[in-house]
């Protein structure tokens, strides 16, 4: 098992590249499965959930080269096997993101229920609802659902709440429904916007996407592809909270500021200085953080994606913020590690308060999930003395070569084998 080994007390300084952007990429590939022709998809990460859905969707019998690499080429010419089995979701809950599309273009799908995660229970009733809506029929037998229909045909879903994939599994189904499908509370995220646009580059027809009411006028079959995959805003993101802790200034490149306003707002709010380009975010520090208090929120609100990296910085934050997660139920797992780091936190039910201290000290410790692992990388880079991470496969999900773009702006950063 990999480990990072941090010396922390270094400026970050320079430029870096923003990669495309996972959550864009994974419900982009399931859209491979609504065509038989080629789908051409552009500045892709280089990420492990790239490979597992890649490695998922081959197991159906999709023809898949390039990922790993910028570009990737599906061909769901002959899938000759419309289920997800429960080795490869367990690896990854966004795994779902398949059931829509083979619903669709098959009448038929098995895939495993995802399970609960680190950050909570994860459930997956909204989609559920909504392809029965469009006419499916749902079983669940021995922890799969059995999804089939004969043509899913168009109607009106309400969602209790914004879920992200939801959206994009049902704007996916309903791309070949008969008639129009009406999402309502539907996610508002970039990436949900971006899948949009790649399938209206198919051939379907979805106003409304990027806004909470989505409408999909169903067509018979949809065509193939090339499109280029948003930058990663959480990277982004992630990267700029870097400038901040380490009071250093560093350019982010090929992003698109327009997706990370509240964050950037935050980070303005805390004494960074931030100048915006079309497509760059130069951050600057301006010595040591001020508190802030957020609230996480669905997009455009405060990402619950960047709730980790954000306490991380408010840990050695002049003051005192108080940080709520309402999205998820559990995603304050690095609240225990930040401790160890000697962070002054306590939490009470989903808020966290956070007394800002002088200096975080380098210790051992552990990556838990996703973001949480980020948030540990930031709090090492602006820590005295060295941080060891440990269970960075966490990590490696969604960072593309993290320790070679923060080497590449002064950090003190290396991937040892523990
Ligand atoms: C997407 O997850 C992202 N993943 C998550 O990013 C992100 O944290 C999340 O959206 C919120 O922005 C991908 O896009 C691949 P949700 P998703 O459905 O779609 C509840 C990362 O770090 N809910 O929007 O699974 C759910 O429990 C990952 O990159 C139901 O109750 O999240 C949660 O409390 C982590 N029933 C809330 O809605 C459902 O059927 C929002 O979840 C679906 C969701």
């Amino acid at each position: 098992m990999d480990q990072l080994v941090i010396r922390g007390g270094r400026s970050l300084r320079g430029q870096v590249r923003i990669s495309g952007s996972k959550n864009a990429a994974l419900p982009l590939m399931a859209a491979s499965l609504l065509s038989d022709a080629p789908l051409e998809l552009g500045n892709a990460p280089r990420l492990v959930d790239v490979r597992t859905i890649a490695r998922l969707l081959r197991h159906m019998g999709v023809e898949v080269t390039g990922d790993g690499t910028p570009t990737i080429r599906l061909l769901a010419k002959s899938v000759h096997r419309p289920e997800a089995p429960y080795e490869l979701v367990k690896t990854m809950r966004a795994s779902v993101l398949v059931l829509g599309p083979l619903v669709a273009r098959f009448g038929r799908a098995r895939v495993s229920l995802p399970g609960g995660c680190a950050i909570g229970p994860r459930p997956i009733n909204l989609h559920l609802m909504g392809l029965e809506r469009l006419g499916a029929t749902i079983r669940l037998n021995q922890g799969y659902v059995e999804a089939e229909a004969p043509r899913l045909k168009g109607t009106r879903i309400a969602f209790d709440l914004q879920t992200v994939t939801g959206t994009e599994n049902l704007m996916m189904a309903a791309s070949l429904a008969e008639g129009t499908t009406v999402l309502e509370n539907a996610a508002c995220e970039p990436e949900v916007e971006d899948l949009a646009r790649l399938l209206n580059s198919m051939g379907a027809k979805v106003e409304g996407a990027g806004s909470a009411t989505i409408t999909i006028h169903g067509v018979p079959a949809l065509a193939g592809t090339v499109h280029r995959i948003i930058p990663d805003r959480i990277e982004a993101g992630t990267f700029a909270v870097a400038a901040a802790i380490t009071g250093g200034e560093v350019t982010l490149t090929d992003c698109q500021p327009g997706h990370l306003e509240a964050i950037i707002a935050r980070l303005e709010e805390a004494g960074a200085r931030i100048h915006e380009g079309p497509t760059s975010i130069r951050v600057t520090a301006t010595g040591r953080p001020r508190a802030v208090s957020v609230h996480t929120q669905p997009f455009p609100g405060f990402a619950t994606d960047m709730q980790a990296q954000l306490m991380a910085l408010m840990s050695v934050a002049e003051g005192r913020s108080v940080i709520t997660e309402s999205v998820f139920e559990n995603r304050f797992m690095h609240v225990n590690e930040l401790l160890r780091l000697g962070a002054d936190i306590t939490i009470a039910g989903n808020t966290a308060v956070v007394q800002g201290v002088r200096a975080l000290l380098g210790a051992p410790v552990m990556a838990t999930d996703l973001r949480a692992s980020a948030s540990l990388v930031l709090a090492g880079l602006a820590a005295q003395g060295t941080t060891v991470i440990s269970r960075i496969y966490h990590l490696d999900r969604g960072y593309e070569a993290i320790e070679r773009k923060l080497t590449a702006l002064g950090a003190d950063i290396a991937r040892v084998k523990a």
